[in-house]
């Protein structure tokens, strides 16, 4: 057993998980795990301590001394960046008396120092302030056994910081995977990268975390009722396949992405989501034909990270498709219980976009996503649905279906994989598919039983 875990998972669970591992594999998910307290447990010290977990972009701490505070679960951390400019991550706990040392969301500081008794900790996390520390500790106080705790691992991909509690977790690189081929077209595509415009916004939803990354992970095909309001409202189609075009890909490790590409019927539309032409040269000095390929025709992408980061990158606006604009979002649902998630939202751009440009995307981001955003609000009302409907006695014995909405596109075996594909994954050629849903509930219930 790992020093992290201390959730054992009792005979009786075991054999409920192999029953939902056997579910799976017909293409059900029994209810009761959505909201299960043991189960969340478990997705605590099984998943979220074992595998990577995003904590911010490197944008947010370009100066030494910039530091931002998130939270792994329930552990504060204080990101920072150091003197000499490297990045490191601090259980933002005192070492004294366990004080949270930083509760501002942002800032530069030179040291911190604690509030409550006085000790200081330099970037690097050491103790290098106590007060009247000879008089009280002695000379012969070791300040080593007290530096800050740091977070074991931190690494980064494309400006994107991820930690994992786990010393001995698979090289960030490794654990993305083919993951990294679309998050290059997303987020990796210009000379200069992306930057994080404004805090992230954050907000607290009662939903399970699962729900988010699922509906990002896979479902286009809820867009048309959930969202029925852009339809009435003409800004999108009322074709109710309009994003069935495209792709579903289930990638290695619980990821997966979808492209949907632009709908026929909507006449010619601009490569690229509409960004602006004159990037169009720098996009294509950093990504390969393929990937330029996927790109130029598609009109949305969204996928989710294993466990529970999530992007999204539509186009959005009013006035006709040629007049959409595209943005970059990237969610993160932090469970904060059972039932509860705080969702963290993170608007990106490409630095060398034109400054208009960078404006009008905002714009649509928070119009659109967020907590002001219309989208979402669609969205995580139904969540709660799901998530206080699914605590009761009835729902232990209820399964939901995940591989037979619509038997002439989804379903079981029914599809076959694009062979024509250029990316990794697999892809089936429609996004009204199931398989990235049951993908990530595979890999979730197999960590779930790993000790
Ligand atoms: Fe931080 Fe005492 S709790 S110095
Ligand atoms: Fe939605």
């Amino acid at each position: 057993m790992s020093r992290h875990t201390r959730a054992t998972l009792e005979p009786g669970m075991h054999k409920q998980l192999l029953d939902v591992q056997e579910r799976l594999a017909t293409g059900t998910l029994p209810q009761w795990v959505l909201t299960d307290p043991t189960v969340f447990n478990l997705e605590v010290e099984r998943i979220f301590a074992r595998t990577w977990y995003f904590i911010g972009h490197e944008s947010e701490l370009p100066n030494p001394g910039d530091y931002v505070t998130r939270w792994y679960i329930n552990d504060p951390v204080v990101l920072t960046r150091t003197k000499s400019g490297e990045l490191r991550a601090y259980l933002n706990s005192c070492m004294h008396r366990g004080t949270m040392l930083c509760t501002a969301d942002s800032g530069n500081r030179k040291a911190f120092t604690c509030p409550y008794h006085g000790w200081t900790y330099s970037l690097d996390g050491d103790l290098i302030g106590v007060i009247a520390d000879d008089k009280v500790y002695g000379a012969e106080m070791d300040r080593e056994q007290w530096a800050l705790r740091q977070l074991p691992r931190l690494e980064s991909f494309h400006g994107m910081i991820f930690a994992s509690l786990d010393p001995d977790v698979q090289p960030l690189d490794e654990y993305l995977g083919g993951l990294g081929w679309y998050l290059d077209i997303l987020i990796g595509r210009t000379d200069k990268k992306m930057e994080v415009h404004g805090a992230p916004l954050r907000w607290v939803v009662d939903a399970n975390w699962k729900i988010g990354s699922e509906n990002f992970g896979g479902d286009a095909y809820h867009v048309a009722m959930t969202h029925r309001s852009t339809v009435e409202l003409g800004l999108s189609p009322k074709d109710p396949l309009f994003t069935s075009y495209g792709h579903q890909v289930v990638l290695d490790q619980g990821h997966s992405m979808s492209v949907i590409t632009k709908s026929p019927k909507l006449g010619p539309t601009p490569p690229y989501q509409g960004q602006p032409e004159e990037l169009w040269s720098n996009f294509e000095r950093n990504l390969t034909p393929d990937q330029l390929g996927v790109w130029r025709d598609a009109a949305v992408f969204h996928g989710t990270c294993f466990p529970n980061l999530s992007f999204l990158s539509p186009m959005h606006g009013a006035g006709g498709h040629a007049h959409l604009t595209n943005f970059l979002t990237l969610r993160q649902w932090r469970p904060i219980g059972p039932d509860k998630v705080e969702i963290w939202s993170w608007f990106l751009a490409d630095r060398e976009a034109p400054e208009e440009f960078k404006k009008e995307s905002y714009k649509r981001y928070v119009a659109t996503f967020g907590p002001a955003g219309t989208l979402e609000q669609d969205d995580v009302e139904i969540w709660t649905r799901i998530t206080d409907a699914s605590k009761g006695l009835m729902a232990r014995d209820k399964d939901l279906s995940y591989g037979n909405v619509m038997n002439y596109v989804m379903g079981l075996d029914r599809v076959d994989p694009d062979p024509d594909w250029p990316g990794p994954g697999t892809a089936y050629p429609t996004t009204f598919m199931e398989a990235a849903q049951r993908s990530f509930y595979e890999v979730w219930n197999s960590l779930l039983m790993v000790d």
